[in-house]
């Protein structure tokens, strides 16, 4: 069976990836994403900077392609990401006035989630609120409005989309330390709040060799009585590229999907892309390369066999 399928075997809910018309044109990413994955998170097209570039003026032309795509190869939907501080147009950081800005939130997430209402499965609702030492993280958000920014966007997506998982979406939630410390406390705090909070999200963008404190902090989080997800999954490897560090990052996805199938309310795994071809880290850090399943020509790597090993386990 494909990964999908031997997670939900384990009475879990799905294997995804991310990816957006610009990969899934790539009928080898759309053959692997039909077969393997049970689920896909748009990469970018759901990012408010593409569906809002302008104050009230909404382009949903690549996300509803996205939906169209999951809808008839049946896939799952994980919606990102519905307030963040980045790939946010300019016309938003430039607000000063807190009913201003409510009124620009409630609205946003009216009209983005309020389009895919019943079609998305779960929603990354807020995303990346916490800075590396677990204060609230500066933004035009927390900076106008305070924590409470984060309770309104739950509650506007919960009234506009009932059925949706509504998540809190962060990384560096892999190790111990002040950051996952802020994580669990802000999640108790937002219950207290009677906040409807269904689901944390860690992202995992790892680096090779450095994901065994990985299994523990999923176990922290599964104990907050919300969904667990492994939102954003890449492990990347410092160039250059030899098969001993392809077969390190095959343990390594072994770990980390253990580490989720041990974890009860650990619901799903995404991998943040299909292939190498199209990761975001060969921009974004030039030192390292190839972070996922498949490689640049869409073959299996070591690291499928990793994943593929651990969700064979029973
Ligand atoms: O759409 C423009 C295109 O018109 C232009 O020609 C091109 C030239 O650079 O840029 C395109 O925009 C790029 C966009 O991806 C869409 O491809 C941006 O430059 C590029 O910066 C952007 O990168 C994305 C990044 O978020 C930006 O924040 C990555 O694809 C995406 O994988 C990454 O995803 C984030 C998650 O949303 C949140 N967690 C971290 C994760 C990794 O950074």
């Amino acid at each position: 069976g494909c990964l999908d399928q031997k997670m939900k075997a384990h009475k879990r809910v799905y294997i995804g990836a991310a990816t957006d018309p610009n990969t899934f044109n790539d009928t080898l990413v759309a053959q692997h994403l039909k077969t393997e994955f049970g689920c896909v998170t748009p990469e970018n097209s759901m990012k408010w900077e593409s569906t809002e570039p302008s104050r009230n003026t909404f382009t949903f032309s690549d996300s509803d392609k996205l939906v169209q795509f999951a809808s008839s190869n049946k896939k799952l939907i994980r919606g990102h990401t519905l307030v963040w501080h980045s790939q946010l147009p300019q016309w938003v950081h430039d607000i000063t006035d807190k009913a201003v800005l409510t009124e620009v939130i409630i609205n946003h997430i009216k009209k983005v989630a309020g389009r895919y209402r019943g079609k998305v499965y779960a929603w990354d609702v807020v995303n990346e609120v916490l800075s590396e030492d677990g204060t609230l993280r500066p933004s035009v958000f927390s900076t106008v409005l305070g924590e409470s920014f984060i309770d309104l966007a739950f509650r506007t997506a919960h009234a506009v989309d009932p059925h949706a998982k509504l998540y809190i979406n962060d990384y560096n939630l892999d190790g111990p330390g002040p950051k996952i410390d802020a994580m669990i406390a802000l999640i108790k705090r937002l219950q207290r709040r009677g906040v409807p909070v269904h689901g944390v999200g860690t992202q995992c963008h790892l680096i090779l060799g450095q994901v065994g404190a990985v299994p523990a902090q999923l176990q922290r989080l599964g104990g907050l009585n919300v969904d667990v997800a492994i939102t954003e999954l890449d492990i990347r490897i410092p160039k250059p590229l030899t098969p001993e560090l392809w077969r390190q990052q095959q343990e390594d996805f072994h770990t980390v999907f253990k580490g989720c199938l041990k974890v009860e309310r650990c619901v799903g795994i995404t991998a943040w892309g299909v292939s190498d071809k199209y990761s975001w880290v060969d921009t974004y850090f030039p030192t390292f390369d190839s972070p996922l399943l498949f490689d640049d020509y869409m073959n299996r790597k070591p690291a499928y066999d990793g994943a593929y090993a651990a969700l064979s386990d029973f």
